[in-house]
């Protein structure tokens, strides 16, 4: 993936494929990719341990899934049940379903039951290639609770070896037991939370659900300036069902917007003029049977295009980036290059993390290997692949 731009379209061609090749790291840190022949008379004479891979592999950057909700208790089958027989998402949740199903049942489990729920969930995203996560809060929806859901991210971090980068989503929705307006609500996360978020270092990253039924815009922009101010780095869940996101999150200079299933022509050519980037989230368009953001032509305009999973109880349950991504670039006609492109370097730019995405020196020794010679395969079999060598910060996990 290295030398690709970080913005615009890309052509299979452009990707370079080093042929018999070998990774020298250190550390964690990749030292030097060429010939594995080279490099062993090269390392010949210091004291590294060469691993020899007997069988045809491609080796890849670890995927980077920048849009996650893992913390969570309770399932929403019903919902998905309900929504199958053609009540929306929007209905479901007029009817007490929805988000606040998952924030009552998430604020009722203990901290161990939501920790090993987590960690069965990140375990199977590293199985799957995916070597740093993003992990939104966003099912408490009072400051207490969510610090609580920050804290157990944090500890699962901690504890397992994939990279989790925590995301504060307490302006989800406003819950349902605040009394008070969609700014009010706002207005006590910026006094009581997020000062709170900053200096205990729970997460260095503030989030809005900007729609109809979660939070417009004008309010959406000053939490999101109280939050820039704080020095925190912004995102928007935007143009999922209404627009106004994507300009918002101009605006604002978020990192990312993501969703943009309805994102119009003009705001496509706002964001393509930004430093933003578009994060589509597929499987949210299969889990709710709607419309794919517009990929390619996010491309085309130039626009720097992420793929996040969104693995969340409602409106993502599939939770399986590398199938999405296939999915999406089939309908979308993204080139493979697109493809892993938004999965890996740029998704790691939405995370606003300069040191993965890459196979080259410097960079964090995250990669993976999946069987066969030609990279083709892997969206060739859209996702049903899977990597069976992994490695973190220079550590073989699987
Ligand atoms: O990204 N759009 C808002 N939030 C999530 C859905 C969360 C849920 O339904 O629990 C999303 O799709
Ligand atoms: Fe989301």
């Amino acid at each position: 993936m290295d030398k690709l731009p970080l913005k615009g379209s890309l052509k299979d061609a452009q990707l370079e494929v080093v042929e018999e090749a070998g990774i020298v790291h250190q550390d964690g840190i990749i030292l030097e990719i060429g010939r594995f022949k080279d490099l062993c008379a090269k390392y010949s004479s210091s004291n590294f341990a060469i691993q020899l891979i007997e069988s045809d592999v491609v080796a890849l950057p670890g995927f980077v899934d920048p849009h996650t909700h893992l913390c969570w208790a309770g399932s929403r089958a019903n919902d998905y049940s309900l929504r199958l027989q053609g009540v929306s998402y929007a209905e479901i949740a007029s009817q007490g379903g929805g988000i606040w199903d998952t924030v009552t049942k998430t604020r009722m489990a203990s901290d161990k039951e939501l920790g090993e729920l987590l960690i069965s969930r990140v375990s199977r995203q590293l199985k799957n290639g995916i070597t740093t996560c993003e992990v939104k809060s966003g099912y408490a929806l009072n400051p207490e609770g969510e610090s609580r859901l920050l804290e157990i991210i944090g500890s699962v971090n901690r504890e397992c070896p994939i990279d989790l980068v925590s995301t504060c989503l307490a302006a989800h929705i406003k819950p349902k037991d605040f009394e008070g307006s969609q700014e009010a609500y706002l207005q006590m996360l910026i006094e009581e939370l997020l000062p709170k978020v900053k200096k205990s270092k729970l997460s260095r990253r503030i989030d809005i659900f900007v729609d109809e039924g979660a939070f417009g815009v004008p309010e959406a922009e000053n939490y999101l300036l109280a939050a820039k101010r704080l020095g925190f780095d912004l995102v928007v869940h935007g143009e999922q069902f209404t627009s106004g996101g994507a300009s918002l999150a101009v605006r604002v200079g978020a990192k990312s917007v993501d969703h943009l299933e309805m994102i119009a022509t003009e705001a496509i050519a706002l964001l393509a003029a930004s430093e933003v980037v578009a994060v589509a989230l597929p499987g949210a368009s299969i889990g709710l049977g709607c419309a794919f953001a517009p990929a390619r032509k996010l491309l085309d305009a130039g626009c720097c295009l992420a793929i996040g999973s969104d693995w969340n109880p409602g409106s993502a349950p599939m939770g399986d980036l590398l199938v999405q991504t296939a999915i999406l670039g089939a309908f979308e006609k993204l080139s493979m290059a697109e493809q892993l492109s938004a999965i890996t370097f740029r998704a790691a730019h939405a995370l606003n993390l300069a040191d993965r995405g890459i196979l080259k020196k410097g960079y964090l020794a995250d990669f993976i290997a999946f069987p066969g010679r030609n990279y083709k395969e892997i969206l060739y079999q859209q996702g049903m692949l899977k990597p069976n060598l992994i490695w973190k910060r220079g550590r073989q996990v699987s």
